[in-house]
């Protein structure tokens, strides 16, 4: 009986110890203290989501930029807008030079015959395809 008993128990503290091994051992400590979540370091490889479509269309040129975000209000002359098709409409505006037309497109102008928004209120438009859309417009006069 005693016997049985030493074997019992050395089997149980055998058993134990083995548990207990496996619990305090690096890996295993490691692998359950280790942070939720992953910090990247700058050099990393980092994976990145690619965006769906990836489009590098650029600049858009100028009639482009004029049909799609000028054209509403300037080819009828719309709230006092200077027709494209209407050379008169122009003259005095040219006459300020090239200059003064891209900085009235790009910054906004208000004059006597209503408001011209800033980039004709197209945020996305960069100041170089609002300088083609009037160098477009002013083609259309010639
Ligand atoms: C919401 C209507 C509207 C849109 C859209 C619009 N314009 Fe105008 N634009 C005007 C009006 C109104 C004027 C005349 C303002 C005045 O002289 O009283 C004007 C004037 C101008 C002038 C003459 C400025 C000057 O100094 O005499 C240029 C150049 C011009 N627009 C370019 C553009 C371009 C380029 C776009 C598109 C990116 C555009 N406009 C979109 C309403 C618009």
């Amino acid at each position: 009986m005693f016997k049985l008993r030493v074997i019992l128990v050395a089997f149980l503290v055998t058993f134990i110890g083995a548990v207990s091994a496996n619990h305090k051992s690096d890996h295993s400590v490691k692998e359950r203290t280790k942070p939720t979540g992953s910090v990247y370091k700058a050099g990393d490889d980092v994976p990145v989501a690619k965006p769906a479509v990836v489009e590098t269309t650029g600049a858009r040129d100028g009639a482009t930029i004029y049909s799609q975000k000028c054209a509403m209000c300037h080819d009828a002359g719309i709230a006092g807008a200077p027709k494209v098709g209407e050379a008169s409409a122009w003259t005095d505006r040219v006459s300020k030079g090239e200059e003064a037309l891209f900085s009235s497109a790009i910054n906004g102008f208000t004059g006597s015959q209503g408001v011209m928004p800033a980039k004709g209120g197209c945020g996305d438009c960069s100041d170089e395809e609002v300088t083609d859309a009037v160098k477009h417009m002013l083609e259309l006069l010639k």
